[in-house]
């Protein structure tokens, strides 16, 4: 076996592995959020739906896409991998989990946040992206998102859904940079700063979408 073969198949190198792809995940999660913003401009959707015409008739969003999805495959598949070595090397469970072990429960139900968030994604990717590309034309993007956001059930999801995703984020942040062996150095403050920014604004910023939709139209 090569030795960077060695590596990636390691436990060390699959933590790297999950490290990365959780980080360009968040990029996309940028991405994601700033196009999203245009659902709050008052302009019908005019501009969100200049912006999805582009996703859907750009070619080179294809590629994107799909790196993308093996982005997220990746991700799930070693973080399961992880999860079970981890207990496969902790055979005795913990009975009593401390409320006070904040960090230590965010990390072991990661698994729980990571399913709740892969669950989520499913819903949404065929609520919206599925919808919008292979089931309806009549309908713009923002006609879909609106709709969708005027029934309270679905708002209750994304808000649920959301609160999973900030709670993985958490810890992942925290987690990722440990690998990177960047806690505890002089850019702690930093990096605590944008993990903030990704655990609870970037969330937040998505959980404004479906109530403004369901209070403001
Ligand atoms: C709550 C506010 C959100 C709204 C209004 C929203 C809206 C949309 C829309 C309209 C699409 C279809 C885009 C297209 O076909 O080009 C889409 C796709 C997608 N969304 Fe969201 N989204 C939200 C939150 C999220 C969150 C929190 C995640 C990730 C955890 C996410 C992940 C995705 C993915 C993976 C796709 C498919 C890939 C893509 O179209 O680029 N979305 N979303």
């Amino acid at each position: 076996m090569s030795k960077t073969k060695a590596f990636l198949t390691s436990s060390v190198g699959r933590k790297l592995i999950m490290a990365l792809s959780g980080l360009f995940l968040c990029s996309f999660l940028v991405v994601h959020l700033y196009i999203n913003l245009f659902l709050f401009k008052q302009d019908n959707g005019a501009e969100f739906d200049a912006y999805g015409h582009f996703m859907a008739t750009y070619p080179l969003v294809r590629p994107i896409e799909i790196v993308l999805f093996l982005g997220f495959l990746l991700h799930a598949v070693i973080g399961i991998w992880l999860w079970l070595a981890n207990r496969r090397a902790r055979p005795v469970r913990y009975k009593v989990l401390k409320a006070s072990d904040s960090s230590a429960l965010s990390s072991r139900i990661m698994w729980v946040t990571g399913i709740a968030v892969a669950v989520f994604l499913g819903f949404h990717v065929n609520a919206f992206f599925i919808t919008s590309r292979f089931i309806t034309t009549e309908r713009s993007m923002y006609e879909i998102v609106r709709e969708a956001f005027q029934n309270p059930l679905t708002d209750v999801l994304y808000i649920v859904a959301l609160a999973f995703l900030a709670y993985h984020l958490r810890h992942g942040f925290q987690s990722a940079f440990q690998t990177f062996g960047l806690r505890n150095s002089r850019y702690e403050w930093l990096i605590n700063l944008v993990a903030v920014v990704f655990w609870l604004l970037i969330p937040l910023g998505f959980a404004a979408m479906p109530l403004f939709f369901l209070w403001a139209h």
